[in-house]
């Protein structure tokens, strides 16, 4: 990573997981690749699957400025209580599609089942808050797709790097 490190938090939602009933290895897989990158990660949570909790931790942490990239994973299925996409879009000012649409696309060629993940992505205030699948397979795989990009959208979104226009 070039310039000044960027801020990540991360956020399991899983109803098990914030009872203590089932080992969060999701969040883990997804600090251990920032890591590598070259992010800080300010601070990791586990959440139920819960729209209003939800909405409130990434609006408070969007609007407090507390970190340049919120990542999710979990509840991007079609179960009743997967509400991760609802609380991602309720809470976004701008929308960024094409992240989730790489992650599918890219997903499909390991498994049909990746047209199941209704994962969004979003920019509110100067955060970009991006949904991954729950499972830490679908993780990794997801974030191997985007994180050569993320970088770049991310300086652009704070302003220390013109965007690509004129470029060729
Ligand atoms: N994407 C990738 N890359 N790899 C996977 O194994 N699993 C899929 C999909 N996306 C998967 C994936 C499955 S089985 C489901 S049900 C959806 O993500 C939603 O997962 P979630 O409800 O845990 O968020």
């Amino acid at each position: 990573m070039k310039g000044k490190r960027l801020r990540a938090a991360i956020v399991t939602s899983s109803d098990s997981g914030y009872r203590g009933e089932r080992e969060d290895l999701s969040g883990p897989a997804i600090r251990e690749m920032l890591e590598e990158e070259g992010y800080e990660v300010v601070s990791q949570t586990i959440l139920p699957d819960n729209q209003a909790m939800l909405e409130e931790y990434l609006s408070t942490a969007a609007d407090e400025d507390q970190a340049d990239l919120i990542l999710t994973t979990g509840g991007t299925g079609f179960s009743p209580k997967d509400v991760t996409p609802e609380a991602t879009l309720a809470v976004c000012t701008r929308m960024a599609p094409g992240i989730p649409e790489a992650m599918r696309s890219a997903s499909l060629a390991i498994t049909p089942r990746a047209m199941l993940s209704r994962a969004a992505a979003g920019i509110r205030e100067k955060t970009l808050i991006i949904n991954l699948p729950g499972s830490p397979k679908a993780v990794r795989e997801c974030l191997a797709v985007i994180l050569p990009a993320l970088e770049h959208g991310l300086r652009i979104l704070r302003e220390e790097e013109g965007n690509c226009a004129g470029q060729g």
